[in-house]
């Protein structure tokens, strides 16, 4: 992850347009995106992505090679072999890419270049690829790769498995045996990556099994385990907001904070993944992946640098102090016909009595010295009201009653709210006096925006990622040790034979989940911060 400070915007101030109850921070904007200042392009390397035609090359790789492409961040050497089964020309694939790139492109919904393509950027993208047509498990593919990679420039290569996850073993033990991933003189002095998406493991014992796997072939520091949510600027923003701020770090413990919620709530329903959500359910799919590490950046201790190994140390200590999870902690939903759509069992390759949830609330306790005691509220869901990534961290009450007629516990808390997706920026509700004769106090919000301040880049999330793995630089992956622990803290609930079935709430399509979900808060004396609230404050 870069460190490399940004100039901010010259700040002009701009009229007050917030609305009643709503006191926005001074903006400033600019008219060009903020060039990558400081960035040099990465050293050059041939990029194979195994799963050439597959969704995630199209709709996220390839886009985020373009914007890298015209920051000039890629090395003009750079090579990009796209690996699929199925015979194919070169120029059919280039195509097939460049017709999705136009797409999103067109798409007024999507922040990919609105509008068009810059041809001289694609040209220059296109003229890197080829294709290579090769089963995922054939030592053939593996040995025309070998001879292909004899000329990669500088000896670098980088093998994306941009596939399904019963594909990651063949492949990784394919590329061991035929010696694609030993570094030094049998790659002219250069480095072998191996990339690899979620998901690492369905439980503690398949993710050891995977690592150890994996650990056969390459060592632990050639493998860059990608979870996209750490691509999020929002979210390596969490860091800067915690350690760039004297306000908040010295009330960022147990002390003054009183509880933390942390959502991913969809609107959409499972888009034809039936297949995959079935076996997955939603919490294997969001817990212990994206929103425990959501977790680990509010709750991590401060790295003594920005160095990979220290971030990624004092994240894994967190995790490592996850109290396991017991049934009594988690609430499980399952989307039924609402006002929002059909229900889950009506989708197309579910099961017409299918008990896999589409839901799942988490009360998750950290044993440290910092967090014991503080609850950490993690819910995510397919079908819900409003979509909305968010952290809201919430403050204790002030320690007793100055203001004559208003009791303390009748005070609003003070809530830091980061808020990572759709809206980016931060929102932080406190109290102040309200007009007029009378000493009364009323709860106001102060927000901050990126847009407000940051000219909108066209960013799908990938490229920081991307260009990371090439510099080597590995903060934002995650390493074997925190996969295990992550995986450790939810084992009991994914296995109910050891701890009882866990029972599954319906919820309307639409709404804000199950009731029994309040219910798992309520036993604290919290609530969750209602959907909908956000969607209006954010407008
Ligand atoms: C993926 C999950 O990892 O993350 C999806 O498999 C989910 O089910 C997605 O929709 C959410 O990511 P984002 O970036 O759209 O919030």
């Amino acid at each position: 992850m870069s460190t490399t400070p940004n100039t901010p915007a010259a700040s002009s101030s701009q009229p007050d347009t917030a609305p009643a109850r709503s006191c926005k921070v001074s903006t400033s904007s600019h008219d060009a995106p903020p060039s990558p200042a400081g960035k040099k392009p990465a050293p050059p390397c041939t990029l194979v992505i195994f799963g050439a035609g597959g969704d995630l090359t199209k709709r996220l790789l390839m886009p985020a090679l373009y914007n890298l492409g015209i920051d000039g961040l890629l090395d003009d050497g750079m090579k990009i072999v796209g690996v699929n089964h199925g015979a194919r020309e070169t120029n059919a694939w280039r195509e097939d890419l460049h017709q999705s790139l136009q797409q999103f492109a067109a798409d007024k919904a999507s922040t990919f270049h609105a509008g068009k393509l810059d041809d001289d950027a694609w040209n220059w993208v296109a003229q890197r690829l080829e294709y290579m047509a090769g089963e995922f498990e054939s030592d053939d593919t593996f040995a025309q790769l070998k001879q292909k990679l004899a000329q990669s420039p500088g000896g670098n290569v980088i093998f994306y498995l941009a596939v399904g996850a019963r594909f990651f073993k063949p492949i990784v033990e394919h590329l061991g045996k035929t010696g694609l991933l030993q570094e030094g003189e049998g790659a002219n002095g250069g480095f072998r990556r191996l990339v690899i998406e979620k998901p690492f493991g369905t439980d503690l014992a398949s993710a050891r099994d995977l690592n150890a796997h994996i650990l056969q072939y390459a060592q632990e520091s050639q493998v860059y385990r990608i979870d996209h949510f750490l691509g999020k600027d929002t979210v390596q923003s969490i860091l800067a907001v915690r350690f760039a701020n004297a306000l908040f770090e010295p009330v960022w413990r147990r002390e003054y904070i009183d509880s933390v919620q942390i959502t991913a709530a969809e609107t959409i329903g499972v888009e034809g993944r039936g297949k995959f959500y079935e076996q997955t359910g939603a919490f294997r799919d969001m817990v212990p992946n994206h929103l425990f590490q959501l977790l680990g950046m509010v709750a991590m201790e401060p790295p003594n640098s920005f160095d990979a190994e220290a971030v990624r140390d004092k994240k894994a200590e967190i995790f490592d102090a996850i109290q396991p999870l017991t049934p009594d902690d988690v609430v499980f939903g399952q989307y039924e016909k609402g006002p929002a759509g059909v229900g889950y069992r009506e989708e197309p390759d579910v099961a017409p009595r299918s008990t896999t949830e589409t839901y799942a609330a988490a009360r998750v306790l950290i044993e440290n010295w910092r967090w014991a005691g503080v609850p950490f509220y993690l819910r995510t869901g397919k079908r819900l009201a409003t979509r909305c990534t968010e952290i809201s961290v919430q403050l204790k009450p002030v320690p007793f009653r100055l203001f004559r007629d208003t009791p303390v516990d009748a005070l609003t808390p003070n809530v830091l709210t980061l808020r990572i997706d759709p809206a980016h920026g931060t929102s932080f509700d406190f109290n102040v006096k309200t007009p007029g004769p009378v000493m009364q106090v009323g709860a106001v919000q102060s927000s901050f925006d990126y847009a407000d301040f940051f000219a909108e880049r066209a960013n799908v999330g990938y490229e920081t990622l991307l260009y990371d793995c090439m510099l080597g630089d590995a903060t934002l992956f995650q390493r074997a040790d925190s996969i295990e622990t992550s995986w450790c803290a939810v084992d009991s609930v994914l296995h109910p034979e050891s701890g009882g079935a866990q029972a599954v709430h319906g919820y309307a399509a639409g709404s804000e989940g199950p009731a029994q979900a309040d219910a798992l808060l309520a036993r604290d004396g919290h609530a969750w911060r209602p959907l909908q609230r956000d969607a209006v404050e954010k407008k």
